[in-house]
């Protein structure tokens, strides 16, 4: 019995340590409702990198969501800007953003994986 009840716990944790890649309900408020401070910069987030990024399910990293981004950026910030710039699989070319300038996009992927501006 006391076995049984020993693997249930352990069951119980390995779902647990599972869950933490899913978003919490904060997570998924959080790219709901944030915009980068900057006005013009929000405005561009919102039409079009929100779209994919400010909802869960998608496949695009969830915006604010450390579990997401942090695999991301270890292949390091230029990398990534890159790859907003170019394309990569399913995530557009500019990030359908276009008159989004470099730096844009740099600051746009600095905030959406939250270690920037
Ligand atoms: C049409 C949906 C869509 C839009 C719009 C979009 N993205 Fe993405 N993005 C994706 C998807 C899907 C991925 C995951 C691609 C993969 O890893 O296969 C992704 C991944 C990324 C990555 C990670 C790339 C990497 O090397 O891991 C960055 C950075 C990024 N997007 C930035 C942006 C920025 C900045 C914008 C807005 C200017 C934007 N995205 C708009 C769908 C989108």
């Amino acid at each position: 019995m006391r076995a049984l009840l020993g693997m249930i716990m352990l069951a119980g944790l390995g779902a647990c340590s599972v869950s933490k890649q899913e978003p919490a309900a904060a997570d998924l408020q959080w790219a709901e409702t944030s915009r980068p401070l900057e006005a013009q910069l929000a405005e561009r987030y919102e039409r079009s990198c929100m779209v994919c990024h400010g909802r869960n399910g998608s496949g695009a990293p969830l915006a604010g969501f450390a579990p997401h981004w942090k695999p991301r950026l270890d292949k390091g910030i230029d990398q990534l800007v890159r790859h907003a710039s170019d394309g990569f699989n399913a995530m557009p070319a500019m990030g359908q953003c276009n008159d989004c300038s470099a730096d844009d996009l740099r600051a746009l992927t600095l905030f959406m994986a939250r270690s920037g501006s």
